[in-house]
């Protein structure tokens, strides 16, 4: 009998119905195992290979690939620091550090109160704001190592938290499930893009500046030109198509040739012997 209630199995059914191949609902299946068990465990596993019909280790495969995927059970939050190239040298690594003196923890360990798993995270696309830290995958920017230790001192106090740009933190389990495709309503919150990302904006806004606009001659060249490409595709098609239909005659002329040739060879051979 599954582990897994009747709930989540219609969810993970549902999820499947969301796309034209079931199977490509895989991933957001196991975010949802996730935000049910805190991590992808076995039976989870071979839930999803049963209802998409696809082996265990075929699931395993994927679960095992990607790291956003647990195979251990996770605390109640997840802190993830980036110790990529330009956050490491802008901070990550003193941050990471300090955090593992702190928590008493190494990467991907949980403290013994469950409540802060700690990682190294790659490259979280969030350079501009180096170093990065995530809290169940909301980004904190500009992190030092003091601010650091105050995050997850006030997360395992169970304080009311919030990322720089305006999320509400929930919980790992919480931000899992809204990973899955269910929205939890809150998709707003917070700007669309931080500061950072739009300096070279407000300077180009500043002095003028715009983006090319494509030279129409250009344009025109290019549009001939790919009509043309498309009429050759057409001309040819039709000719395959031509070939095709006539495919029989073909290969009766070719057949009446090689007879022609073999009826004409045998009387050469026999005028040589008969030399
Ligand atoms: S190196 Fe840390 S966000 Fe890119």
């Amino acid at each position: 009998m599954s582990v897994f209630d009747e709930a989540t199995v219609g969810e993970l059914r549902e999820l499947m119905g969301r796309y034209p191949q079931a199977r490509s609902a895989l991933l957001p299946m196991l975010h949802l195992l996730q935000s049910v068990e805190g991590h992808v465990s076995t039976a989870g596993i071979e839930l999803c290979a049963e209802l998409l019909d696809l082996s265990a280790a075929e699931v395993s495969g994927v679960a095992t690939f990607y790291t956003m995927y647990k195979r251990r059970p996770m605390g109640t939050h997840h802190v993830g620091v980036c110790t990529n190239t330009l956050c490491a040298v802008m901070g990550g690594d003193a941050i990471f550090e300090r955090l593992s003196d702190h928590l008493g923890v190494g990467h991907d360990e949980t403290t013994e109160d469950g409540q802060v798993t700690l990682e190294r995270v790659e490259c979280n696309a969030a350079c501009d704001f180096a170093p990065v830290m995530m809290v169940n995958w909301e980004f904190f920017d500009r992190q030092d190592p003091a601010s650091a230790v105050e995050l997850v001192d006030r997360l395992r106090d169970g304080e009311q938290v919030a990322s720089p740009r305006g999320a509400e933190i929930t919980s790992w389990r919480e931000a899992e499930r809204v990973l899955a495709g269910f929205e939890d309503g809150r998709v707003d919150e917070g700007p669309a893009a931080g500061d950072a990302s739009l300096v070279g904006l407000e300077i180009a806004n500043e002095r003028g500046w715009s983006a090319p606009v494509a030279d129409s001659a250009a344009s025109a060249a290019q549009e001939s030109k790919g009509e043309a490409v498309a009429e050759a595709d057409t001309q040819r098609a039709e000719s395959e198509t031509v070939a095709e239909e006539s495919g029989a005659d073909v290969e009766g002329g070719a057949g009446d040739r090689q007879e022609a040739s073999g009826g004409g060879s045998e009387p050469q051979a026999e005028g040589k012997a008969d030399d």
